[in-house]
């Protein structure tokens, strides 16, 4: 018996989450690329490069010295933090929470997703005796693995051109059962507008039509709200799920300060919403860890509701909005033909098909990290429904990404040809 087989089946069958496999191999890569003038820039993961708001690092410097902040924090989150979310929900959607019960601090959102996935599902090998979590697809490529890992299964909900991205809901449990599962297993429904790859939002008819569709279920509804601030108009502006009517009683809603304020290495969010939902969470968080270092909650809260946050918010946005001009105009220029493309209103994304030539979407992204070292992610990583398809990250500075567009026509990464 090897030490490996010790590990349970699930996590013995689970593969290095993608971005780090991808960041790997460019990085192994990167002594030849050098050579050839081709150092890798990264477009593959969803991450911010630029600094956090100064405000949010300057007050974290003004927590160090903060009597008793270095010790244990509460798992639920310090109270000035949990205040500063309520008051962000309020003001932002206008939701109400009680924070007392409505709301938990994350080390992160995707931890809170993890956490809250593994507390649903009850583990079972066979395959059709396994709890469901419905999944987009397209959708974050850590979902369908945080269900597998835990001993479920994620089941796909198609976004695709032809439904608009607003799969309908029914017809899903129809195939579902055409599949051979038990729609009567299925425990929640995961909905992420703004969605990562796509850069898709929903309407809040479609959004109102999926709480509904979860009342009647009795399903938890699972809204992971990372995107929500990164939007390029006012008529885009996305909303909570928690401000639609009967949302409270079935859903959740997760928050990041990862994406809006780029503080993605600082690991803090949130979850809100039902108050039964936090509660049976609040047990497992509080067995497994013991909560956020006070000094980022403290900073976190004070960023949360400033001036200058809100600043920063509009500043990103719009310096991401002249990024997918540049990275629109540099794929038309390459044959990219944007009338059969959706461009984005959210997000750093930019989600396209792979030219012509290429069989599959891994060929085509080790193709373009090999020749002209510009990392890109292969849309199979994002579920069935990405292969074909690419994602790339408009998150470096205009300049690379300038460069990248001169790499690709140099090598001659066309769509057509
Ligand atoms: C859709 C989605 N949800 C959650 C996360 C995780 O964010 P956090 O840094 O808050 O864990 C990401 C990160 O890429 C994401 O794309």
């Amino acid at each position: 018996m090897t030490i490996k087989e010790l590990f349970n089946d699930y996590v013995q069958d689970l593969q290095t989450y993608i971005m780090f496999r991808i960041k790997q191999m460019a990085s192994d890569l990167k002594p030849q690329l050098d050579k050839i003038n081709r150092t890798p820039i990264f477009l593959s993961m969803g991450a911010p490069t630029q600094n956090p708001p100064e405000f949010v690092i300057n007050k974290l410097k003004e927590a160090l010295t903060i009597e008793g902040i270095h010790t244990y924090s509460s798992p639920k989150g310090e109270k000035y933090f949990l205040d500063a979310v309520k008051i962000r929900m309020k003001n932002r959607f206008g939701v109400e929470l009680d924070s007392n019960k409505q709301i938990f601090s994350l080390i992160g959102s995707k931890e809170g997703i993890a956490n809250i996935i593994r507390e649903l599902i009850n583990p079972k090998n066979d395959e059709k005796e396994r709890d469901i979590i419905l999944v987009p697809d397209p959708g974050y490529a850590s979902y369908k693995e945080m269900v597998k890992v835990s001993g479920g299964v994620g089941y796909s909900l198609p976004l695709t051109k032809d439904n608009n991205y607003m799969p309908d809901l029914e017809e899903i449990i129809n195939k579902l059962k055409s599949d051979g599962y038990d729609e009567k297993k299925i425990k929640a429904l995961i909905v992420n507008y703004p969605n990562n790859p796509l850069g898709v939002g929903a309407t809040r008819e479609y959004l109102q039509n999926v709480v509904d569709f979860c009342k009647k279920r009795n399903i938890l509804l699972i809204s992971d709200a990372a995107y929500c601030d990164m939007y390029f108009d006012e008529k885009d502006k996305p909303i909570s799920i928690l401000e639609l009517e009967g949302a409270m009683d079935i859903a959740v809603e997760f928050h990041s300060f990862s994406k809006p304020f780029a503080m993605t290495g600082w690991r803090i969010g949130w979850v809100c919403g039902n108050e039964e939902a936090c509660s049976m969470f609040g047990k497992l968080k509080s067995t497994i860890d013991t909560g956020i270092f006070k000094g980022i909650q403290y900073a976190a809260s004070q960023v949360l509701n400033s001036n200058e946050g809100e600043k920063y918010i509009i500043k990103a946005n719009e310096d991401f909005k002249i990024k997918q001009e540049i990275a629109l105009n540099g794929f038309k220029e390459l044959g990219w033909d944007f009338s059969q493309v959706n461009i984005p209103n959210a997000t750093f994304y930019l989600w396209l098909p792979i030219p012509k030539r290429y069989k599959t979407s891994w060929d085509f992204t080790c193709d373009v990290l090999k020749t002209s070292g510009v990392v890109l992610v292969p849309g199979h990583a994002f579920g069935d429904y990405g292969e074909g398809f690419f994602r790339i990250s408009i998150v470096c500075s205009e300049e690379k990404l300038k460069e990248v567009f001169k790499r690709l026509k140099d090598d001659g990464f066309y769509y057509n040809k």
